[in-house]
Parts: C-alpha cells; structure tokens; sequence
C-alpha cells in the first residue's frame, strides 16, 4: 500500500503499460490447450498473407520500372518466365490479406479480444488496418493501367477535404517537380507512390513486431464462456506434461506445427485462386493478354472511377453527402472502430466477455458490419453516379434497427438465463456450449464418439491426403519439365503447387490436433 502510495505518476503510467503491453519483459509462451481451433489462429492467416506479400512483391519489384510502370508490367506477364503468375499471386494475396484482416478483426470483436488487457492490442491493430489499407491503395495504383490510376486520382482528390489539415499533408507528400526518367505520358507521382509502397510496406513489418510482442504479453484470449473467476490460462498445459516422455508432441513444437500450417494454408490458399483465375490476365495458347488498357488522360475523362472492393464502403460516404461531410464521417468511422475497446469499457460499460453479455457492444459492431457490406455493394452497383442523402439515412437506419433489434434480443436471452439457474449453477455455465472448452473438458468417457474409431479413421485420412500429395507432386514435376514457364501451363503448376499445399496444411493440422495428441 505504502509502496502503491509513493509511486509517481510516470511510474503508474509505466505500470498501466505494463499490465497491457509487458514493457518490463515477458517470455515466449506456447499455446494454451483450447487454442488450436482454426479461429485462434486467423491473425497467423493475415501474418501468412503479409508474408506471401513480402515475398512476391520483391520478386515483382525487380522487373517493375515506375519510370514506365504499364508497359514493365506488360513486360512482366507476357516475357518474364512465370510472370503472369507471379503478377497474379501479388495481386490476389493483397486481396487475401485484406479479407483476412476484416475476419481476424471481425472474430475478435465478437470474442471480445478487444477488451481489457488487451486494448492497445486492439488499437495497435487497428493501425495495422490503417496501415494494410494504404499498402492495398498504393499498390493498386503501381500497374498504371486505365482503371487503377483514374481511381487513385479520384481516391487521392476526396483524401484533400480531410479535416485537421490532414488534406493538405496529403497534398504536401503529393506535390513533386517533373522528374528526369519517367516517360512522357506517365504521372511523375507513380514514381513516389513506389517508394511509398515500400515505406509503408516496412512500417506494417515494423507494427506488426510491436502487436506479436504485446501478444506474447497476454495470450490467446480464453473462450467467452470461461468462467470469470478462473484463471486465463485456464487450460495451459500442466507441468508435468511438459516433460512427458509419452507425449508426442510438447506444446511448443504444437504451437510451431500450427504456425507452420496456417503459412501453408494461405499460400495454398493464394496459390490455387490466382491460378484459377489470374489476376487481369487471359491466359490463351498463343500466349498471355494483360486485360487491363493503359492510362491515358482522354479515356480516363469518361471512366467512371471505381476503388477497389475494401474501399468501396468509403467510396459510398462520397457519392451520399459532399465530400467535407463524407471525410468527416470516415474519420468517425474509424476513430470509433480504433477506440472501441473504451467505448466499451467507460460508455456502455460491459463487465462480461460474452457475446450476450455485451449488448450495445454488439449491436453497434453488427451495424457497423452490415453497414460495410451495404454500402460497398451498393456502390459498387452504382458506378460513377451520385446516390443522394438516401445513403447516409439508410445507415442512419442499419444502426438504429440494429440497436432497436438485437439490444433487447440480447436482454431476453440474459434475463432467461438468469432465471432458469438453478441454485449452484452459474450463468457462465448456461453459456458453456463453446466446443474448443467442452472439448478440452470432456474426458474421453463421456465422449459419444469411439476414440479407436475416430482415431482409425484419422490415420485413413493422413494415408489418403499423403497419397494424393505424391500424386500432385508426380503432376508437378511433370508439368515444370514441359517447360511452360510463360505460358498457360505456368498456372497449371500454380494450381497444382496450391492443391499440394492446401493439402500438406490439412494433413499437419490432422497430425498436430489429433494423431499427435494422444497421452
Ligand atoms: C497486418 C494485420 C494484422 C496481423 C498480421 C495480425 C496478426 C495477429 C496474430 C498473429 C495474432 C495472434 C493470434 C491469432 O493468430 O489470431 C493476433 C492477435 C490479435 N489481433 Fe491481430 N493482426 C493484424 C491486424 C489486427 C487488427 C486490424 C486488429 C483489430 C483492430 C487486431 C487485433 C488483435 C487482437 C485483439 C488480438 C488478440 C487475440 C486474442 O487475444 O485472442 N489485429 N494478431
């Protein structure tokens, strides 16, 4: 108490960091034993698709020449040996990043990861949101074809009425003198906007560091269903397994397998969709078309600028009111979504994780989801014509119909619970119904599921996906030796190299989970 008394003020804000951030140290730990549910890996998804960007964005950095950004993307796809699908598997795993981002965000908004300790999580996160978006605007910008430049002008001329002199900061970073080096019918801001990407490419790298240290921090936030007065890591493995001889596979080595899976995955995942449908690309016989016509000032007049789909919500707030009023509502859009966690906390003042125990928390995130989706379909229906007031007032609607609906559903459904407990029994438990919890409760006793069968049938599958990645393997090295480096036969090896992924993923998290576990 005495000591409590005599602390500073800088001393208590450091031990207020701390607590949420660890900055007096912490180790690394591994997973605890109700975290190997795919849903408590989906940060590892967006890290994987961060990774898979790294990776192929240097690659294609080599040929891209922003001083002619059109034609060395051409160059790229048509010459260069697996071009086409090298272009195609940077552009689709942005994409991947991006939806994965909106899940992983999403999840932990409905698990309540958000809430204390892990708030400057949250808003770290958020920065990465902020962050991975620019990254996706600027790198759509690069290939300088018709589309993506008339869209980045258009996006870059909304981003000049951004309050706080945030737009004239905007127009600072884009005011440039004629470069020396950069063809004549090329916007000399391309060349900028390159260097961007990698800026802004490093300070993701540099953020992402800051977020996995605060993660070791705390964890993996429990199951909303545990009870409160447990502690977190309820389910860490007990010590004397550690050391198991018996035990397959120790924690740690679980926690890497995971890792090394979810990478798998996304990369299988990236592989397959940017060879089934390559990105802007025709993939004929003959040879390869890029799809997209180059930028040229005359032709841009009459296209109507449409963003990318993660940009399009935003998009909507322009065509609806006048461009000031739409800033400001993106501002508060994402001012909100960054500092919900004390919204939470000090304005609707929720004291249980649980789903059912956060009603307004709820109701404002499904608004705001529904929100989202609306109005990026409805944008991306209404290409280049205005929608009128008619589409703020209708998310004016989405919010209060959200509040007006699922606020008292979420009442009823406490009140009920708090009523049919019957004595020593605890709300939390009427709530247990999370899988990843009764599982790692259940004793194999009162499982219905025979466990010899269960585990024969696992093994049936590990031998069947382990046969048919032989296989693929054998289609593999058969199509690279035809030699179809930049032709239609590169996405063949692309579909094939995903499908050997996909399935090595699913056979590690088949061994990991199940075969491996087993005392
Ligand atoms: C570049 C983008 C991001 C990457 C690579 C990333 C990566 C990760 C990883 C690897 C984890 C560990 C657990 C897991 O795998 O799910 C994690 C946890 C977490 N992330 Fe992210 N993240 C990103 C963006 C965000 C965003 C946008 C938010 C929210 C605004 C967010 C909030 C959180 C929270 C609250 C946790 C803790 C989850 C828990 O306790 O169960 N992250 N993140």
């Amino acid at each position: 108490m005495v000591e409590e008394q005599s602390k500073t003020t800088l001393d208590k804000i450091l031990d207020w960091l701390d607590e949420r951030m660890g900055i007096y140290g912490h180790t690394l730990r591994p997973s605890p034993r109700y975290g190997f549910r795919l849903d408590y890996w989906l940060g590892s998804f967006v890290l994987g698709s961060f990774l898979f960007e790294v990776i192929s964005g240097m690659l294609v950095a080599v040929y891209y020449v922003p001083g002619d950004p059109y034609k060395s993307t051409v160059f790229l796809i048509q010459n260069v040996p697996y071009g086409g699908l090298l272009f195609s598997l940077h552009s689709w795993g942005a994409y991947a990043m991006v939806f994965f981002l909106l899940v992983h965000m999403t999840r932990n908004f409905i698990e309540g990861a958000y809430r204390k300790p892990r708030e400057i999580m949250w808003i770290v996160g958020s920065l990465l949101a902020g962050l991975t978006l620019t990254e996706a605007f600027l790198g759509y910008s690069l290939p300088y074809n018709l589309i993506s430049w008339t869209a980045t002008t258009t996006g870059l001329n909304l981003f000049t009425y951004m309050p706080f002199n945030l737009g004239s900061l905007i127009s600072t970073f884009t005011l440039l003198p004629s470069l020396p080096g950069i063809a004549s019918d090329v916007d000399p801001l391309i060349q900028r906007f390159f260097v961007f990407h990698w800026i802004v490419g490093f300070l993701i790298g540099a953020v992402l560091g800051l977020h996995m240290y605060i993660f070791e921090k705390h964890g993996l936030t429990p199951p909303s269903t545990k009870q409160p007065n447990m502690p977190e890591l309820l389910d860490e493995y007990p010590d004397k397994l550690r050391n198991d001889p018996n035990w397959k596979l120790q924690p740690l080595t679980r926690t890497f397998a995971m890792i090394v899976m979810t990478m798998m995955m996304v990369f299988g995942i990236i592989f397959l969709i940017s060879s089934i449908d390559p990105f802007n690309i025709q993939a004929t016989v003959s040879g390869l078309k890029y799809l997209m016509p180059a930028y040229n000032p005359a032709l841009a007049a009459q296209t109507p600028p449409i963003p990318d789909w993660y940009f399009l919500f935003v998009y909507f707030f322009f065509k609806s009111v006048t461009p000031t009023l739409a800033s400001d509502i993106f501002l508060a859009w994402a001012a909100v979504t960054a500092l919900f966690p004390f919204i939470d906390q000090y304005i609707f003042r929720h004291k249980a994780p649980h789903p059912v125990m956060r009603p307004a928390a709820i109701s404002l995130g499904a608004a705001f989801i529904a929100m989202f989706i609306v109005n990026s379909v409805w944008a991306g229906l209404t290409p280049g014509k205005d929608i009128g007031p008619i589409g703020v007032e209708v998310d004016g609607l989405i919010i209060l119909l959200s509040f007006a609906i699922i606020m008292p559903t979420l009442r009823f459904l406490q009140s009920r619970n708090t009523e049919s407990q019957g004595s020593g029994t605890t709300f939390w438990r009427s709530f247990s119904s999370s899988k990843a919890l009764n599982r790692s409760m259940a004793s194999a006793t009162t499982s219905r599921i025979n466990p010899k069968v269960l585990l024969r049938s696992l093994e049936f599958s590990a031998i069947t996906l382990l046969i048919l990645i032989a296989y693929i393997t054998f289609r593999l090295i058969t199509v690279l030796s035809e030699g179809g480096v930049t032709t239609i036969l590169q996405f063949e090896g692309g579909q094939l190299i995903g499908t050997d992924l996909i399935l090595g993923s699913m056979l590690l998290y088949i061994y990991v989970n199940f075969l491996g576990d087993q005392r």
